[in-house]
């Protein structure tokens, strides 16, 4: 039987950085993926191609509506939807050898196969042609991730009712696509449908999207998506959906007003449910917890000796950058160092047009925590580069002790928002103030100004604002 230092389970962006960062280590590691690639939902029905899409979708809508704006004519604009979408598998594929090269180059043996702990230290792991081995190890990390959550009155036919997987390969876009769900993968995909010429309708339980960000910042969102031609149903609660001959009628509640609506399509987005099922975590004594989460220590240790988690399958924002820090601490305690994860500073970004990034404590929360806090804005638009750019929405925003300075949360609207609050990452963890922040440097003519504009109007003192 051949035996290792540490067995991974589930190849996801927590698992195979887990295990590059074991190999880095000199452990030897082995990595059981039960798809026949790795790289987990983020690369193969996630992160990767969802964003393959969004960026070509917005291209599309550049070239349709933008381009004219920079003196650019073009003509005849459409789209070729099967090659964008053999673009998209490219992109994946591309992402896929690369991370079984990263598999190589570190040493970690990868098993194709369904992995079940059958003992403290032994995983079998069964493939798909229905062999068996069992295989030896001294740690198991559990990485197994999460599920697209099913309405029990819409349960997923991969056809009419579909989860963010469906979405993503749709070979024509629906004339109407309902979308239930104003989170994360509901306003992407929902982006994505409704450039390439859906017309798409958010039904949200909740009285604003984008729960977990900014809300002022959410709100403004919202209004430039409607603008862009995506109806917003809020307070609305699903109740039912219908399929017949191929055509949804999905019911829902608003107040006492019970609303009906049609569709071609609907995509569930209301959120993931961790996956540990026939992982044989229970079997083994691994606790979870109330949400079928696996339960773990500060130090990602479960309550069964030598069996760790990480990722969507534990507590905490379910982020393919959460899961990979998580890995990589889960590791270095493992070999015995000191691994680390700053909850308080892991970013979170919706890659609409604008995006939407945000890190740390959002005002409402600063407010719930009783927290004395003040705030810094700045408008994108007052900078010289989102105007030579025609990117004229959005806003940055930072939220800081009042008393003590230090930032305690960025957000961020702005085509770029997802590299620009890589900024306000650093600054949060390192400790800075946005006093700091304001006295950095920042390159002129850049979007980053903003960031640092807003710093400066905790005080009330951005330069670059008209009318006070
Ligand atoms: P989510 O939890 O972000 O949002 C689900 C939304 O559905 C909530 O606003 C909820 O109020 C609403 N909802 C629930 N039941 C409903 C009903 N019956 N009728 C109407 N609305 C209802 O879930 P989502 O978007 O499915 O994402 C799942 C996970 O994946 C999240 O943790 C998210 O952070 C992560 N993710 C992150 C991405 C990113 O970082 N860009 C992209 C995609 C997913």
């Amino acid at each position: 039987m051949e035996k290792f230092d540490v067995v991974i389970i589930g190849s996801g962006p927590g698992g195979y950085v887990a295990a590059i960062r074991a190999g880095q280590l000199g452990l030897k590691t082995a990595i059981v993926e039960k798809d026949k690639e790795l790289g987990g939902t983020c690369l193969n029905v996630g992160c990767i191609p969802s964003k393959a899409l969004l960026t070509s979708s917005d291209h599309f809508i550049f070239a349709k509506k933008e381009a004219q704006k920079h003196g650019i004519v073009i003509e005849g604009v459409h789209v070729d939807l099967a090659k964008m979408q053999q673009r998209k598998d490219k992109v994946v594929k591309t992402m896929n050898s690369g991370v079984r090269a990263l598999m190589k180059t570190n040493k970690v043996t990868a098993f194709e196969g369904f992995g079940t702990i059958t003992a403290p230290g032994k995983v079998s792991i069964k493939s798909s042609s229905g062999q068996a081995q069992e295989i030896e190890t001294k740690n198991i990390i559990i990485a197994t991730g999460s599920v697209p959550i099913e309405l029990p009155f819409a349960k997923f036919d991969g056809k009419t009712i579909v989860s963010s997987t469906e979405a993503l390969t749709f070979m024509e876009a629906p004339p109407r696509l309902l979308v239930i769900g104003a989170g994360a993968i509901g306003l992407e995909l929902g982006s994505v449908w409704s450039r390439l010429g859906s017309e798409v309708t958010m039904l949200e339980f909740l009285p604003r999207i984008a729960l977990g960000f900014d809300l002022e910042l959410s709100n403004l969102l919202q209004r430039s998506l409607t603008a862009q031609g995506m109806t917003f149903h809020l307070e609305t609660k699903v109740t039912a959906v219908k399929v017949d001959n191929g055509r949804v009628t999905a019911t829902a509640t608003k107040g006492n007003e019970e609303l009906k609506f049609e569709a071609d399509k609907v995509l569930v987005s209301v959120g993931r449910a961790p996956f540990s099922d026939g992982v044989g975590a229970e079997k083994v004594g691994v606790a979870l917890d109330d949400k079928k989460r696996i339960k773990i220590d500060n130090q990602f240790r479960t309550n069964v000796e030598g069996i760790y988690a990480i990722g969507d399958v534990i507590a905490g924002p379910m982020l393919a950058h959460k899961a990979s820090d998580e890995g990589i601490a889960c590791v270095e305690i493992i070999a015995g160092k000191a691994g680390h994860v700053n909850y308080d500073a892991i970013p979170g970004i919706i890659y609409t047009n604008p995006e939407l990034a945000g890190v740390g404590l959002t005002e409402e929360e600063a407010k719930e925590k009783g927290i004395d806090y003040r705030v810094g804005k700045f408008p994108f638009r007052a900078t010289g580069r989102a105007v030579s750019n025609e990117e004229l929405d959005g806003t940055a925003k930072v939220v800081v002790d009042a008393k003590t300075d230090r930032i305690l949360g960025a957000h961020i609207l702005q085509h770029a928002a997802s590299e620009l609050i890589a900024e306000a990452v650093s600054v949060i963890e390192f400790g800075g103030s946005s006093e700091d922040l304001g006295r950095t440097t920042h390159a002129h003519p850049t979007l980053s100004e903003a960031v640092k504009e807003a710093a400066l109007n905790v005080e009330k003192r951005a330069l670059h604002i008209i009318n006070r």
